[in-house]
């Protein structure tokens, strides 16, 4: 196939209202995804699940992750897709134990000491991931023309966070410890996590993927001195390599739960979008963020658990605040299991209808 003209980019990116709002185009019907939109709320996501092992075989078969990755997409028609896949394949790849329990999420077997971040081996990866892109290349050919296909990886910081703890954890002390009494030896583990992510969001981005996502989940629990060190600085550094390895592909940030970081990390880790997170005050993100960056989010997940009127409302208010500016809708966190998936219907109709008749629907 011919390399593509800088030309034919701008017409197909104009084609999908995702990639043009991630250009800065502002839209009074802004474009619409929602993190986590494959899932357990959804009973043909369930029924699929049942029948392929584990959470981790469904991740490694490519054609039954294109068809989860496509559920939500012929469902509600969102303007991205997001690959169905998840943050902690990439230790898995490195070789460290993972799995995903019922009831429990994920265990790990935990890597604490010098030795064990040692055997590590980041340079594995993307031949172990081979599955995933090429379930990336089967996604991008299934799309429908206006929608774009969006990759991920978690950040350093959070992946390593369910690395050391061994799954989950309610403090984050083994964690924090070794951040603070051995930063060499955490370091490592980041630098590893740092290399391992570039070369896997470079492969997505080979296979097809269009855009980029970092989810930092626990940015938030760091103090702000230690905020740079561990998630600004690796995230920059990752988003420097890819802007020579995957050039033109446009990345957003979410770290989640940084407060008046938000600031720092759109200004300081090249980003070109960042995800807000819930609690994020929409008048102080549109004067703070929107002339740096473009925002996306940020309604709160249990409003599509509540759903109706104060749904929409909160939706339409969220349009009304950041629509003014470079936006792209989705939740401040994503979907949960008990979703009715008749709101997130409810959800996209109101988006695109555009206007406050939304609100008065039964
Ligand atoms: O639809 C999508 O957004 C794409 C798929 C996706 C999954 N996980 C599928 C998944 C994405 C983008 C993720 C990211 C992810 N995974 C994050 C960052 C975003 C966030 O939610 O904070 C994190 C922290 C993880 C780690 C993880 N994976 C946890 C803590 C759990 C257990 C909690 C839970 O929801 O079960 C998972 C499991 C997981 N990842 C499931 C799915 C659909 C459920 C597994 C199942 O079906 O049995």
């Amino acid at each position: 196939m011919p390399p593509t003209s800088e030309k034919d980019r701008d017409s197909k990116a104009s084609a999908k209202p995702l990639l043009a709002a991630l250009r800065g185009q502002i839209s009074a019907r802004p474009p619409v995804w929602l993190m986590r939109q494959a899932g357990r709320y959804l009973p043909e996501y369930r029924e699929i699940r049942s029948k392929s092992g584990s959470f981790l075989d469904l991740c490694y078969a490519p054609e039954l992750a294109t068809e989860v990755t496509l559920q939500p997409i012929r469902r509600f028609a969102m303007d991205g897709a997001i690959l169905f896949c998840d943050i902690l394949v990439v230790p898995h790849a490195m070789g460290q134990k993972v799995s995903f329990e019922e009831g429990k999420g994920p265990v790990l077997e935990p890597v604490r000491t010098r030795e064990e971040i040692a055997r590590l081996d980041a340079g594995a990866v993307v031949a172990k991931l081979s599955p995933v892109y090429k379930a990336v290349g089967m996604i991008a050919k299934a799309l429908p023309a206006e929608t774009a296909l969006i990759g991920f990886a978690g950040a350093p910081w959070t992946v390593a966070s369910y690395m050391v703890e061994g799954g989950t954890s309610r403090d984050f002390l083994a964690l924090k410890t070794l951040a603070y009494s051995q930063a060499a030896v955490f370091e490592v583990l980041i630098d590893r996590l740092v290399e391992a992510s570039i070369a896997h969001l470079t492969a997505q981005a080979a296979a097809g993927a269009e855009v980029l996502q970092i989810f930092d989940t626990w940015a938030g629990i760091l103090p702000s001195d230690q905020f740079e060190k561990w998630c600004i600085g690796p995230t920059r550094r990752i988003v420097e390599a890819l802007r020579k390895q995957a050039p033109g592909i446009p990345i957003i940030g979410f770290p989640r739960g940084v407060g008046v970081g938000y600031v720092r990390y759109a200004g300081e880790t090249g980003v070109d979008a960042v995800g807000l997170d819930t609690s994020v005050p929409l008048d102080w993100a549109a004067r703070n963020l929107q002339d740096k960056v473009v925002l996306q989010g940020n309604l709160d997940p249990a409003m599509l658990v509540a759903g109706g009127a104060p749904m929409r409302e909160a939706a339409l208010g969220i349009i009304d605040a950041l629509a003014g500016g470079p936006f792209i809708f989705n939740l401040g966190h994503g979907v949960v299991p008990p979703t009715n998936p008749d709101n997130v219907a409810d959800l996209l109709s109101t988006i695109r209808d555009g206007s406050r008749l939304g609100t008065v629907r039964v």
